[in-house]
């Protein structure tokens, strides 16, 4: 009677300021003790893609752009310096047939009047430095007969002023690698790296690179410590990689081969990104993909951070939006047997060909690869025939793997139709689905998966993202409405656990100087990186994930959209944790009460709200602009009074005691 009459006083003070009407209040009833479907540890992960300089540039901290003059303009990023440092040559198409992995490096002489020559380069969109950081210099290096040379390594501000400095010398006939480490002492945004020759003659270089000591996980030919952070807090279920229509190629000969992403840095063939030229308004010509992240590194990132990893190989074809090249049929065999060694890589012994590789790489634990996707964004028949060559090689020598297959590159429509059909003639244990959809469709979707067939082949939501409005600044698509309707869909997905057993947002990582395509899940600069609107609703999602589904309904219904209103819950019963998850798509206020299931709830839960005005949007200048606000909630028996504020998206945390 008590704290029915402390609900009722509440909800009295609010109907007599006129705030609310009592057909406003929305019950909810949760059923927390009657869990449902289990949700798949998998359920949310991260779509992993070299695309806006994601990779080189981005999460690699190499930060010397075209180290080893592979470009297909080896001058690219390089330049003579002012001549005040004296005067000389570079010549950087020397090309060594010997070393076919990595044949060019450049010959640098020195004028003999001026005995100095310095040259830059210049990052990518410049250097991010950090003040009483240390950085680690290396240059292979071979000296010419009859020359004497110096070296200094300096790190130089836009302005030219020395923040770090050292020197090199022991130069001899040989090729090798030296190293020298810089401190910085000041912070630099568009640093670049200027190297100055001094004595006689030539001397030949090549791998030019300098690292932060203080990678992630400090690890050498590491990964840029802050932007692996923001991924990591995601506690991502997975990591799929390397993409996206970067696996494909615009054709065969410029597809992803994980082959060549292995072993020693200076030994992965360097190509030309896909996206280099893709976008004709976001033309990137110095856009290569140097395979320092590669799937030795993509591995560890994924064990690093506790998640599956998800490889997605070329099934014969390349994008069918560019080239369209397809490999006959009767010549799949090297494409198969890529599949076959990466699974050897990943899980074989270390006494294994491949296993051998990944031990002596500093891994001889197995990585334990459970899933193998099969082709990006195919469709069509060319697909299907591909396809079920691949599943009939690796189902009969991997029945353990898990295959995901695709539906090409449309939520709806003939190509997904006929995908669907074919693969269910078949066995792909996923079908990944993509969406890249204006935000009201993904309010319509909300209940896309309540009618699939429960025992039908998994869904892997693989690449989403709400394309809405957008403005001039780089991280302006990621709006705060982009970003709600997402979470309104992803009720609908987390609602279906027992369909979706896979979902990432695509693509996740941005540069704002270096983008192609927008929205993204994160966008850095070359110091800084901050999480968009989306990165906090996939966080909500995926931080607060619970075990299995819980029924969350009003008059009976799923909240699917009604009066602007969606919802999903889920419930961890070894951890006493309960999370209820509502969006309010409207523009009012709405009261709710909570009525749950009985369980021993605490008596405080917590209330993470995440609002603000629909075009809003995070920025570099500005990161927290949108982000999650904690309130507590009072927990009354089993009644949680509460609101929906206006175009928020809210989870309640509520803990109870476990038996
Ligand atoms: O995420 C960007 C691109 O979108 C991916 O590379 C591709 O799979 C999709 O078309």
């Amino acid at each position: 009677m008590k704290r029915r009459g402390v609900v009722v006083l509440f909800l009295t003070m609010l109907l007599s300021n006129g705030i609310v009407t009592a057909q406003d209040i929305l019950e909810i009833s949760v059923q927390s003790d009657k869990p449902g479907a289990e949700i798949q540890p998998t359920m949310w992960g991260v779509f992993f893609e070299d695309i806006n300089f994601a990779a080189d540039g981005g999460i690699y901290a190499e930060l010397v752009k075209n180290r080893s003059f592979e470009f297909e303009l080896p001058m690219t990023g390089w330049r003579a310096a002012s001549k005040q440092n004296g005067i000389g040559r570079m010549v950087p198409n020397f090309y060594s047939p010997s070393r076919p992995l990595n044949p060019h490096f450049m010959r640098v002489y020195i004028d003999p009047s001026a005995g100095t020559f310095g040259f830059t380069n210049e990052g990518f969109r410049g250097m991010g430095i950090r003040k009483d950081e240390q950085y680690n210099f290396s240059v292979s290096a071979r000296l010419s007969e009859n020359s004497d040379i110096k070296m200094t390594a300096e790190l130089i501000t836009s302005s030219g002023q020395v923040i770090g400095k050292s020197e090199l010398s022991g130069f001899s006939g040989d090729w090798k690698s030296h190293k020298a480490g810089l401190r910085a002492s000041a912070t630099e945004q568009k640093a670049q790296l200027r190297i100055t020759l001094a004595g006689r003659g030539s001397l030949d270089i090549d791998m030019i690179s300098l690292f932060p000591e203080d990678t992630w996980k400090g690890r050498q030919n590491g990964l840029r410590k802050d932007i692996v952070q923001m991924i990591d807090d995601l506690k991502p279920g997975f990591v799929r990689f390397p993409g996206g229509c970067i696996v494909e190629g615009r054709n065969l000969g410029n597809r992803y081969q994980w082959k060549t992403t292995v072993g020693p840095a200076e030994e992965r063939k360097m190509i030309i990104n896909r996206w280099n030229v893709e976008i004709a308004s976001r033309q990137a010509p110095d856009y290569f993909q140097s395979f320092g992240l590669g799937f030795f590194e993509y591995f560890l990132l994924a064990e690093d951070m506790g998640a599956e990893p998800l490889p997605i190989l070329n099934c014969g074809m390349s994008c069918q939006f560019n080239a369209a090249e397809v490999v006959p049929l009767e010549e799949l065999d090297p494409y198969i047997q890529d599949a076959f060694d990466l699974i050897e890589f990943a899980n074989g012994e270390v006494t294994t060909k491949w296993g051998g590789l990944r031990s002596q790489m500093g891994h001889p634990g197995k990585f334990n690869l459970k899933f193998l996707g099969v082709g990006n964004e195919q469709w069509d028949e060319q697909y299907i025939e591909r396809y079920k060559i691949f599943e009939k090689a690796l189902k009969s020598k991997h029945p353990e793997i898990k295959l995901v297959s695709g539906s090409g590159p449309s939520s709806a429509g003939r190509y997904f139709e006929y995908g669907w059909e074919e693969l269910k003639k078949l066995s792909p244990d996923l079908i990944d689905e993509h969406y890249y959809m204006p935000p009201d469709w993904f309010l319509k979707n909300a209940t896309r998966y309540d009618n699939y067939d429960r025992k039908g082949i998994r869904v892997f939501a693989g690449e989403y993202a709400a394309h809405g409005k957008e403005g001039t600044e780089s991280e302006s698509r990621n709006t705060w409405w982009s970003a709600l309707c997402e979470a309104a869909f992803m009720t609908g997905l987390e609602r279906n656990a027992d369909v979706v057993n896979m979902a990432s947002y695509a693509p996740l990582l941005a540069h704002v100087d270096a983008w192609q395509w927008r929205p993204d899940l994160i966008w850095f600069d070359n110091l800084k990186t901050i999480g968009t609107p989306n990165y906090y609703v996939q966080k909500f999602f995926s931080n607060y994930n619970g075990t299995k589904v819980v029924a969350v309904t009003s008059g009976g219904k799923n909240l699917t959209g009604q009066d602007g209103i969606y919802a999903s819950s889920t419930i961890d019963r070894k951890a006493g944790k309960l999370y209820i998850k509502i969006v309010n798509s409207t523009d009012h206020h709405r009261p709710l009460t909570l009525t749950l299931g009985p369980l021993p709830y605490a008596k405080t839960a917590i209330k993470e709200t995440l609002k603000s005005g629909k075009d809003d949007f995070n920025s570099i200048a500005d990161p927290k602009a949108i982000y999650p606000v904690t309130t507590p909630a009072k927990v009354t028996g089993r009644k949680i009074i509460a609101e929906a504020e206006p175009l928020s998206v809210n989870v309640f945390i509520i803990d109870f005691k476990t038996r």
